[in-house]
Protein backbone atom coordinates (compact mmCIF):
# COMPACT_ATOMS: atom_id res chain seq x y z
CA UNK A 1 0.00 0.00 0.00
CA UNK A 2 1.06 3.68 -0.90
CA UNK A 3 1.29 5.77 1.43
CA UNK A 4 -1.71 8.02 2.11
CA UNK A 5 -1.04 11.54 1.04
CA UNK A 6 -2.42 14.21 3.47
CA UNK A 7 -1.83 17.23 1.03
CA UNK A 8 -1.33 18.18 -2.21
CA UNK A 9 0.71 21.58 -3.28
CA UNK A 10 -0.51 23.05 -6.35
CA UNK A 11 0.94 26.20 -8.60
CA UNK A 12 -2.38 28.04 -8.03
CA UNK A 13 -5.29 27.51 -9.72
CA UNK A 14 -7.85 28.78 -12.49
CA UNK A 15 -11.42 28.52 -12.35
CA UNK A 16 -12.33 28.61 -16.10
CA UNK A 17 -15.58 29.46 -16.14
CA UNK A 18 -17.95 31.38 -13.48
CA UNK A 19 -20.72 33.86 -12.76
CA UNK A 20 -20.08 36.54 -10.43
CA UNK A 21 -23.18 38.84 -11.21
CA UNK A 22 -22.83 42.74 -10.83
CA UNK A 23 -23.47 45.12 -8.00
CA UNK A 24 -24.03 44.34 -4.55
CA UNK A 25 -24.04 40.42 -5.34
CA UNK A 26 -20.79 40.66 -7.35
CA UNK A 27 -18.62 42.53 -4.55
CA UNK A 28 -19.78 39.88 -2.02
CA UNK A 29 -19.22 37.27 -4.18
CA UNK A 30 -15.83 37.79 -5.61
CA UNK A 31 -13.62 37.40 -2.49
CA UNK A 32 -14.56 33.82 -2.52
CA UNK A 33 -13.26 32.97 -6.10
CA UNK A 34 -10.03 35.33 -5.09
CA UNK A 35 -8.90 33.20 -1.78
CA UNK A 36 -8.47 30.20 -4.10
CA UNK A 37 -8.37 31.05 -7.69
CA UNK A 38 -5.44 33.47 -9.49
CA UNK A 39 -7.98 33.84 -12.23
CA UNK A 40 -11.39 33.27 -13.54
CA UNK A 41 -13.19 33.33 -17.07
CA UNK A 42 -16.12 35.71 -16.03
CA UNK A 43 -19.78 34.71 -18.07
CA UNK A 44 -20.95 38.25 -19.65
CA UNK A 45 -24.56 37.08 -18.74
CA UNK A 46 -25.59 40.19 -17.09
CA UNK A 47 -28.21 42.21 -17.74
CA UNK A 48 -27.66 43.71 -19.78
CA UNK A 49 -25.55 41.54 -21.55
CA UNK A 50 -21.37 42.21 -21.55
CA UNK A 51 -21.62 42.91 -25.76
CA UNK A 52 -18.39 45.06 -25.75
CA UNK A 53 -15.26 45.74 -24.99
CA UNK A 54 -15.69 48.67 -23.67
CA UNK A 55 -18.59 47.04 -21.52
CA UNK A 56 -16.23 44.45 -20.41
CA UNK A 57 -13.65 46.35 -19.37
CA UNK A 58 -15.44 48.81 -16.92
CA UNK A 59 -16.94 45.35 -15.71
CA UNK A 60 -13.69 44.27 -15.07
CA UNK A 61 -12.74 47.26 -13.31
CA UNK A 62 -15.70 46.67 -10.52
CA UNK A 63 -14.89 43.15 -10.22
CA UNK A 64 -11.04 44.67 -9.56
CA UNK A 65 -12.41 46.88 -7.28
CA UNK A 66 -14.23 44.02 -5.13
CA UNK A 67 -11.30 42.00 -5.02
CA UNK A 68 -10.04 41.92 -0.81
CA UNK A 69 -7.21 43.87 -0.33
CA UNK A 70 -4.30 41.99 -0.52
CA UNK A 71 -4.98 39.24 -2.91
CA UNK A 72 -4.15 38.79 -6.15
CA UNK A 73 -6.82 38.09 -8.38
CA UNK A 74 -7.20 38.54 -11.98
CA UNK A 75 -10.80 38.60 -13.66
CA UNK A 76 -10.73 37.20 -17.85
CA UNK A 77 -13.30 38.68 -19.75
CA UNK A 78 -15.35 36.75 -22.18
CA UNK A 79 -17.98 38.95 -24.90
CA UNK A 80 -21.38 37.80 -25.21
CA UNK A 81 -22.26 36.73 -28.72
CA UNK A 82 -25.71 38.01 -30.35
CA UNK A 83 -26.82 37.53 -34.02
CA UNK A 84 -25.31 41.30 -34.37
CA UNK A 85 -22.27 41.32 -32.58
CA UNK A 86 -19.13 43.83 -34.16
CA UNK A 87 -16.90 41.67 -35.26
CA UNK A 88 -14.03 44.29 -35.50
CA UNK A 89 -14.77 45.08 -31.97
CA UNK A 90 -14.63 41.69 -30.69
CA UNK A 91 -11.41 41.11 -31.95
CA UNK A 92 -9.69 44.42 -31.45
CA UNK A 93 -11.05 43.68 -27.51
CA UNK A 94 -9.57 40.63 -27.69
CA UNK A 95 -6.15 41.91 -28.98
CA UNK A 96 -6.09 44.83 -26.54
CA UNK A 97 -6.13 42.37 -23.58
CA UNK A 98 -9.62 42.98 -22.54
CA UNK A 99 -11.35 40.00 -23.93
CA UNK A 100 -9.81 36.45 -23.61
CA UNK A 101 -12.75 35.04 -25.35
CA UNK A 102 -16.32 35.02 -26.08
CA UNK A 103 -19.44 33.05 -25.06
CA UNK A 104 -22.06 31.50 -27.16
CA UNK A 105 -25.37 31.20 -25.63
CA UNK A 106 -27.84 29.79 -28.00
CA UNK A 107 -30.81 32.06 -27.73
CA UNK A 108 -33.02 30.52 -24.54
CA UNK A 109 -30.96 28.23 -23.26
CA UNK A 110 -30.31 29.18 -20.06
CA UNK A 111 -30.25 32.11 -17.60
CA UNK A 112 -29.52 35.60 -19.52
CA UNK A 113 -29.30 33.87 -22.79
CA UNK A 114 -32.06 35.83 -24.33
CA UNK A 115 -29.69 37.64 -26.20
CA UNK A 116 -27.64 34.82 -27.59
CA UNK A 117 -27.77 33.41 -30.84
CA UNK A 118 -30.61 32.58 -32.67
CA UNK A 119 -28.69 30.92 -35.45
CA UNK A 120 -25.46 29.51 -35.64
CA UNK A 121 -25.01 29.92 -38.93
CA UNK A 122 -25.41 33.89 -38.57
CA UNK A 123 -22.36 34.48 -36.71
CA UNK A 124 -20.00 32.42 -39.15
CA UNK A 125 -18.29 35.58 -39.97
CA UNK A 126 -17.65 36.07 -36.38
CA UNK A 127 -16.37 32.83 -35.82
CA UNK A 128 -14.13 33.27 -38.78
CA UNK A 129 -12.70 36.29 -37.36
CA UNK A 130 -11.99 34.72 -34.26
CA UNK A 131 -10.45 31.74 -35.74
CA UNK A 132 -7.85 34.18 -37.43
CA UNK A 133 -7.23 36.34 -34.37
CA UNK A 134 -6.79 33.20 -32.07
CA UNK A 135 -9.56 34.10 -29.88
CA UNK A 136 -11.41 31.17 -27.99
CA UNK A 137 -14.96 30.24 -28.29
CA UNK A 138 -16.47 29.26 -24.99
CA UNK A 139 -19.89 26.94 -26.02
CA UNK A 140 -23.18 26.49 -23.51
CA UNK A 141 -23.64 23.37 -25.98
CA UNK A 142 -27.57 22.69 -25.85
CA UNK A 143 -30.18 22.94 -28.20
CA UNK A 144 -33.13 24.72 -27.23
CA UNK A 145 -36.01 23.22 -29.46
CA UNK A 146 -39.13 22.43 -27.38
CA UNK A 147 -39.61 18.99 -28.46
CA UNK A 148 -36.19 17.95 -27.67
CA UNK A 149 -35.98 16.28 -24.22
CA UNK A 150 -34.29 18.68 -21.36
CA UNK A 151 -31.93 15.51 -20.35
CA UNK A 152 -31.19 15.25 -24.35
CA UNK A 153 -30.67 18.61 -24.94
CA UNK A 154 -26.25 18.28 -24.66
CA UNK A 155 -25.89 14.96 -26.97
CA UNK A 156 -28.00 17.02 -29.28
CA UNK A 157 -26.05 19.61 -29.79
CA UNK A 158 -23.29 17.82 -30.42
CA UNK A 159 -25.19 15.93 -32.91
CA UNK A 160 -26.99 19.21 -34.45
CA UNK A 161 -24.27 21.91 -33.96
CA UNK A 162 -21.22 21.22 -32.38
CA UNK A 163 -19.68 18.49 -34.76
CA UNK A 164 -20.26 20.73 -37.84
CA UNK A 165 -18.71 23.93 -36.09
CA UNK A 166 -15.76 21.76 -34.99
CA UNK A 167 -15.16 20.68 -38.46
CA UNK A 168 -16.01 24.00 -40.27
CA UNK A 169 -13.56 26.02 -37.77
CA UNK A 170 -10.23 23.44 -37.69
CA UNK A 171 -8.59 26.19 -36.27
CA UNK A 172 -10.73 27.80 -33.58
CA UNK A 173 -9.99 27.07 -30.14
CA UNK A 174 -13.34 25.68 -29.06
CA UNK A 175 -14.53 24.97 -25.16
CA UNK A 176 -17.38 22.88 -24.55
CA UNK A 177 -18.67 24.55 -21.16
CA UNK A 178 -19.82 22.60 -18.16
CA UNK A 179 -20.14 18.52 -20.03
CA UNK A 180 -22.38 16.50 -18.20
CA UNK A 181 -22.72 13.57 -20.51
CA UNK A 182 -20.19 10.95 -21.74
CA UNK A 183 -21.34 11.24 -25.05
CA UNK A 184 -19.82 14.91 -24.52
CA UNK A 185 -16.76 13.02 -23.04
CA UNK A 186 -16.54 11.04 -25.75
CA UNK A 187 -16.87 13.79 -28.05
CA UNK A 188 -14.27 15.61 -26.89
CA UNK A 189 -12.08 12.75 -26.44
CA UNK A 190 -12.26 12.19 -30.25
CA UNK A 191 -12.32 15.51 -31.40
CA UNK A 192 -9.02 17.80 -32.60
CA UNK A 193 -6.84 19.31 -29.91
CA UNK A 194 -8.78 22.81 -30.31
CA UNK A 195 -11.62 20.83 -28.54
CA UNK A 196 -11.35 20.83 -24.13
CA UNK A 197 -14.11 21.18 -21.98
CA UNK A 198 -14.79 22.72 -18.67
CA UNK A 199 -16.28 20.39 -15.72
CA UNK A 200 -18.06 21.56 -12.47
CA UNK A 201 -17.83 20.11 -9.17
CA UNK A 202 -21.97 19.25 -9.10
CA UNK A 203 -21.56 17.32 -12.02
CA UNK A 204 -18.83 15.35 -10.75
CA UNK A 205 -20.71 15.02 -7.36
CA UNK A 206 -24.50 14.50 -8.12
CA UNK A 207 -26.76 12.99 -10.50
CA UNK A 208 -30.20 13.78 -11.33
CA UNK A 209 -31.91 11.72 -8.19
CA UNK A 210 -29.91 14.55 -6.12
CA UNK A 211 -32.67 16.96 -7.42
CA UNK A 212 -35.48 14.71 -7.60
CA UNK A 213 -35.43 12.23 -5.34
CA UNK A 214 -37.46 12.66 -1.91
CA UNK A 215 -38.72 15.98 -3.06
CA UNK A 216 -37.20 18.72 -4.98
CA UNK A 217 -34.24 20.04 -4.41
CA UNK A 218 -33.86 23.67 -6.33
CA UNK A 219 -30.31 24.27 -4.87
CA UNK A 220 -29.27 21.27 -7.16
CA UNK A 221 -30.52 22.83 -10.24
CA UNK A 222 -27.96 24.10 -12.73
CA UNK A 223 -28.03 23.94 -16.59
CA UNK A 224 -26.75 22.21 -18.33
CA UNK A 225 -29.21 19.66 -16.00
CA UNK A 226 -27.38 16.91 -13.69
CA UNK A 227 -27.62 14.23 -15.41
CA UNK A 228 -27.71 9.53 -15.31
CA UNK A 229 -25.22 8.24 -13.00
CA UNK A 230 -23.73 6.81 -15.96
CA UNK A 231 -22.64 10.12 -17.12
CA UNK A 232 -21.57 11.23 -14.10
CA UNK A 233 -19.34 8.46 -13.89
CA UNK A 234 -18.34 9.14 -16.94
CA UNK A 235 -17.87 12.85 -16.31
CA UNK A 236 -15.39 11.62 -13.16
CA UNK A 237 -13.39 9.16 -15.05
CA UNK A 238 -12.42 12.00 -17.97
CA UNK A 239 -11.68 15.23 -15.16
CA UNK A 240 -9.28 12.82 -13.20
CA UNK A 241 -7.58 10.92 -15.76
CA UNK A 242 -4.85 13.61 -16.83
CA UNK A 243 -6.07 14.38 -20.38
CA UNK A 244 -5.13 17.73 -20.78
CA UNK A 245 -8.59 17.87 -22.48
CA UNK A 246 -10.23 18.64 -19.23
CA UNK A 247 -10.15 21.40 -16.83
CA UNK A 248 -11.76 22.89 -13.65
CA UNK A 249 -14.51 25.53 -14.59
CA UNK A 250 -16.93 26.19 -11.38
CA UNK A 251 -20.10 27.82 -13.74
CA UNK A 252 -20.21 29.01 -9.90
CA UNK A 253 -23.73 31.09 -10.37
CA UNK A 254 -25.19 33.07 -7.51
CA UNK A 255 -29.28 33.17 -7.01
CA UNK A 256 -30.22 34.51 -3.85
CA UNK A 257 -32.48 32.04 -2.16
CA UNK A 258 -36.06 33.10 -3.16
CA UNK A 259 -35.24 33.04 -6.52
CA UNK A 260 -34.29 29.56 -6.30
CA UNK A 261 -37.13 28.08 -3.44
CA UNK A 262 -39.55 29.69 -5.99
CA UNK A 263 -42.34 27.69 -7.76
CA UNK A 264 -40.19 28.38 -11.24
CA UNK A 265 -36.50 28.20 -9.14
CA UNK A 266 -33.21 29.79 -11.33
CA UNK A 267 -30.67 27.41 -12.90
CA UNK A 268 -27.53 27.47 -10.97
CA UNK A 269 -25.45 26.01 -8.20
CA UNK A 270 -22.84 28.57 -6.33
CA UNK A 271 -20.11 26.38 -5.86
CA UNK A 272 -17.05 29.09 -5.32
CA UNK A 273 -16.82 28.85 -1.56
CA UNK A 274 -15.47 25.43 -1.36
CA UNK A 275 -14.80 24.87 -4.97
CA UNK A 276 -11.06 23.15 -4.58
CA UNK A 277 -12.05 21.50 -1.58
CA UNK A 278 -15.19 20.07 -3.56
CA UNK A 279 -13.27 19.04 -6.60
CA UNK A 280 -9.98 17.59 -4.71
CA UNK A 281 -12.75 14.92 -2.48
CA UNK A 282 -13.38 13.67 -6.28
CA UNK A 283 -9.92 12.95 -6.95
CA UNK A 284 -9.06 11.45 -3.98
CA UNK A 285 -12.13 9.10 -4.14
CA UNK A 286 -11.26 8.44 -7.77
CA UNK A 287 -7.63 7.60 -6.34
CA UNK A 288 -6.37 10.50 -8.52
CA UNK A 289 -4.69 12.75 -6.30
CA UNK A 290 -1.87 13.19 -8.68
CA UNK A 291 -3.78 14.55 -11.51
CA UNK A 292 -5.27 16.89 -9.56
CA UNK A 293 -2.57 19.85 -10.25
CA UNK A 294 -3.07 19.58 -13.99
CA UNK A 295 -6.78 19.52 -14.05
CA UNK A 296 -6.52 22.44 -11.73
CA UNK A 297 -3.78 24.62 -12.71
CA UNK A 298 -1.99 23.98 -15.95
CA UNK A 299 -4.54 22.23 -19.10
CA UNK A 300 -6.74 25.64 -18.73
CA UNK A 301 -3.44 28.03 -19.35
CA UNK A 302 -2.28 25.29 -21.51
CA UNK A 303 -4.90 25.62 -23.92
CA UNK A 304 -5.88 28.88 -23.37
CA UNK A 305 -2.28 30.04 -24.23
CA UNK A 306 -1.75 31.02 -20.91
CA UNK A 307 1.28 31.04 -18.34
CA UNK A 308 0.71 28.84 -15.41
CA UNK A 309 0.69 31.08 -12.11
CA UNK A 310 3.39 32.04 -9.96
CA UNK A 311 2.52 31.10 -6.14
CA UNK A 312 1.39 27.84 -5.22
CA UNK A 313 -1.99 26.85 -2.71
CA UNK A 314 -1.98 23.64 -0.38
CA UNK A 315 -5.11 21.48 0.34
CA UNK A 316 -4.87 19.19 3.43
CA UNK A 317 -6.73 16.78 4.95
CA UNK A 318 -8.78 18.20 7.21
CA UNK A 319 -12.14 19.02 7.65
CA UNK A 320 -14.07 22.08 5.60
CA UNK A 321 -17.75 23.17 7.12
CA UNK A 322 -19.97 24.46 4.64
CA UNK A 323 -22.16 26.93 5.69
CA UNK A 324 -26.05 26.30 5.05
CA UNK A 325 -26.42 29.62 3.41
CA UNK A 326 -23.73 32.62 2.96
CA UNK A 327 -24.90 36.20 3.52
CA UNK A 328 -25.15 38.09 0.27
CA UNK A 329 -26.27 41.72 -0.78
CA UNK A 330 -28.35 41.39 2.40
CA UNK A 331 -29.85 37.92 1.55
CA UNK A 332 -28.58 34.78 1.97
CA UNK A 333 -27.38 32.29 -1.29
CA UNK A 334 -27.11 28.57 -0.72
CA UNK A 335 -23.77 27.42 -1.73
CA UNK A 336 -23.02 23.66 -2.86
CA UNK A 337 -22.65 21.22 -0.28
CA UNK A 338 -24.53 23.13 2.32
CA UNK A 339 -24.32 21.99 5.53
CA UNK A 340 -21.66 18.97 4.42
CA UNK A 341 -18.35 18.66 6.14
CA UNK A 342 -15.25 17.97 3.15
CA UNK A 343 -12.57 15.76 3.79
CA UNK A 344 -10.26 18.47 2.84
CA UNK A 345 -9.30 21.98 3.68
CA UNK A 346 -7.44 24.69 2.31
CA UNK A 347 -3.77 24.68 4.16
O1 LIG B 1 -27.14 26.80 -14.13
C1 LIG B 1 -26.75 27.75 -14.80
N1 LIG B 1 -26.75 29.00 -14.31
N2 LIG B 1 -26.36 27.53 -16.05
C2 LIG B 1 -26.07 28.53 -16.89
O2 LIG B 1 -25.75 28.24 -18.02
C3 LIG B 1 -26.20 29.92 -16.46
C4 LIG B 1 -26.11 30.05 -15.01
C5 LIG B 1 -26.55 31.40 -14.47
O3 LIG B 1 -26.15 32.42 -15.02
O4 LIG B 1 -27.29 31.41 -13.48
ZN1 LIG C 1 -22.20 29.26 -16.71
Amino acid sequence: MPAQVNSVTIPRPDDWHLHFRDGQVMESVVRYTARQFARAIVMPNLSPPVTTAAAADSYRQRILAAVPKGEQFTPLMTAYLTDNSDAEDLVSGHADGIFTAAKLYPAGATTGSADGVTDIGKIYPLLEAMQKAGMPLCIHGEVTDDDVDIFDREAVFIERTMSKLVSDFPALKIIFEHITTDDAVQFVLGGPETLAATVTPQHLHINRNAMLVGGIRPHAYCLPVAKREKHRLALRKAATSGSPKFFLGTDSAPHERGAKESSCGCAGIFGAPFALESYITVFDEEDALENFEGFAARHGPAFYGLPVNAGSITLKRGKAVVPGAIQAAGSEIVPFHAGETLGWELA
